[in-house]
């Protein structure tokens, strides 16, 4: 397939361009959700055809109400290169593919997404590759979802951006439709500013954003680091969690993206003081808004019968030992497989705990084969498993069950309430809902979560074994107190963090974000920021690519109070926005 054009079946034709650029003509639809994947599974037909089926998740449970009730649509990859195929309604949503070629896939997803920043963003584990080539793929590809959404977008839409594999979206959207209402949400970690500042196109990827209206991020840690690379890689002021983004077209740096900024080349201290002196600009925030599961779903599938069934069967087949411990995780070096085998091996080794007594099932689903840190990865982690099978196995009984495959939820589920003790140790983690899923499944209370520091989930469920997955001996130590908790400590414990799980649930985090984004200034109504009145903080002379990386003495960001933005615009509050049900 050609590199360059859109696949057939892709949304291609855009209308005459102003300026040499397609200007789409509004679409239809009020919603749009622009993802990396579509919620879809390939099926085939019964002539042998491919079919596409709508495949619930967690993210399209929660966005459900809102597509049926602003008659949404959804654009992303349906996850093969190839042909994408025609748009097609399924329930209540629109999807439209976006189609990739092999080698955008090779260059866009498995390049710059997840060779360039995933490693990034999840502080260097592994190290990051930055291609020019794999960059290009980047800007193209992020092109022609946001040339999509325009087409679908209905006059006024609010459209809701998600994640890393997008971040120029935001910024090329707004250049092609003023009118819509932009909201990004970031899944992964935001990284802080001396390892982004790695990244060749920092100032275009925050450029990017800054197309949004509302920048959603997991942790408080991730939306500061976004608004110190404002700053720094910017060189834009902030308060709080709010950047003031003066008139300059937020794409303008993005490689197809119209116009240049009034006072490029003027150095950034000044352009910033400028900016804020004259009418023109707006106000982007960025804040927290932590992700989570479809709790009750989870929890009446372990509640079925069927599923506690197969629960005993999974306890039966281990050969019913008096402790279960678990791992489902991704094969990711940013979820600290290897350094959890490590620790229970040495568990092993001392005798603290151990087969036939104990026994470790992990469970490692297959992802992003084709990338090479993914497949060293893989190597790694069988050899040991093979190890301590090899060390502390006997005919019959395994310390670890290693199991390289993706299950069903209600499979998922039924591990979960086979396990008295969770493992979540990663190594960094935006959130991780695997450790959300054991505590919605967990309905009497028993089972006790290890979870590693570095997730957005430990900010949540304090009723955890908090581990820095580092500490070998710590994790250890863990690991034995998790394994021998008193059935009170444990129920105290988890009833602690159901409550949360089950009042913070993955439609509480659209609702509040939707929300959120439904009061941010409007186009129009941006209050012109008040020096005299707020503490506004700008670096240096920042990012011709020269400022010293530690240039910027502001205090961090994030002390003002989250609502701020909303409260100094009480006027935005009427909402374009459909509602929603909780
Ligand atoms: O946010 C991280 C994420 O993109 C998730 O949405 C997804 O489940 C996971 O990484 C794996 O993504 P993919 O298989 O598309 O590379």
């Amino acid at each position: 397939m050609n590199e360059q054009a859109p696949p057939t079946g892709q949304e291609a034709g855009a209308g005459p361009a102003e300026g040499g650029r397609a200007q789409p003509a509004a679409g239809e639809y009020s919603f749009v959700v622009a993802a990396s994947r579509l919620p879809v599974d390939r099926t085939e037909g019964p002539d042998g055809q491919p079919e596409w089926r709508a495949s619930p998740g967690g993210l399209v449970t929660a966005l459900e109400p809102v597509m049926r009730a602003a008659g949404g649509a959804w654009i992303g990859w349906p996850g093969s290169p190839g042909d994408p195929p025609e748009p097609f309604d399924t329930d209540d949503m629109h999807l439209v593919s976006i189609g990739l070629s092999a080698a955008e896939v090779r260059d866009y997803y498995e390049g710059f997404c997840n060779a360039t920043l995933w490693p990034l963003y999840h502080d260097v584990i592994a190290q990051p590759e930055f291609h020019r080539q794999w960059w290009d793929a980047y800007v193209r590809v992020n092109r022609r979802y946001a040339e999509t959404v325009a087409r679908q977008a209905a006059p006024g839409a609010t459209v809701w951006v998600h994640d890393y594999q997008l971040q120029l979206v935001p910024g090329l959207v707004r250049a092609l439709r003023s009118d819509v209402r932009i909201g990004h949400f970031t899944h992964i970690p935001f990284p802080g500013y001396e390892i982004f500042a790695q990244l060749p196109w920092r100032r275009q990827i925050v450029q990017g954003l800054l197309g949004a209206d509302l920048l959603g991020f997991q942790r408080q840690g991730d939306a500061t680091n976004f608004l110190r690379a404002c700053r720094r890689g910017a060189g834009l002021a902030t308060v709080g969690s709010r950047v003031w983004v003066p008139d300059a077209p937020p794409g303008a740096d993005i490689p197809g993206a119209p116009a240049t900024p009034a006072g490029a080349g003027t150095p950034r201290r000044r352009r910033s003081a400028m900016a804020r002196s004259s009418a023109g600009g707006r106000e982007v925030r960025a804040a927290t808004f932590p992700i989570s599961i479809d709790s009750k779903a989870f929890g009446e599938i372990a509640q079925r019968p069927e599923v506690q069934a197969r629960a005993q069967e999974i306890r039966e087949a281990l050969g019913k030992p008096d402790i279960v411990l678990l791992g489902i995780d991704r094969l990711d070096y940013t979820k600290g497989i290897l350094h959890r085998l490590k620790a229970y091996g040495e568990v092993l080794d001392e005798g603290r705990i151990g087969p036939p007594g104990a026994v470790l099932v992990q469970v490692a689903s297959p992802s992003r084969e084709r990338v090479e840190h993914y497949r060293r990865l893989r190597d790694e982690v069988e050899t040991t498993v093979g190890r301590i099978n090899g060390m502390h196995g006997e005919v019959g009984v395994a310390p670890v069950h290693y199991l390289h495959q993706s299950y069903p939820r209600e499979e998922m589920a039924a591990l979960y309430l086979a396990a008295d003790v969770m493992l979540v140790t990663p190594l960094r983690d935006g959130m991780n809902l695997v450790a959300k899923e054991y505590v919605a499944c967990r309905h009497d209370e028993t089972g006790a979560l290890v979870l590693s520091e570095f997730t957005g989930a430990a900010d949540e469920l304090s009723g955890a074994f908090i581990v820095n997955p580092h500490d070998i001996e710590g994790l250890k130590d863990a690991i034995v107190r998790a394994a021998t908790i008193s059935p009170a400590e444990a129920r105290r414990r988890m009833r602690s963090m159901r409550r949360r799980v089950f009042e913070n649930d993955v439609a509480h985090w659209a609702d509040t974000f939707l929300r959120a984004l439904e009061q941010t200034p409007a186009q129009g109504e941006h209050a012109r920021p008040s020096p005299a009145a707020e503490h506004w903080e700008h670096s240096g002379p920042a990012d011709a690519g020269h400022a010293h990386p530690d240039a910027d003495t502001s205090p961090a960001a994030g002390h003002a109070h989250p609502d701020a933005a909303a409260a100094a615009h009480p006027g935005a509050a009427a909402s374009p926005h459909p509602a929603r049900a909780s």
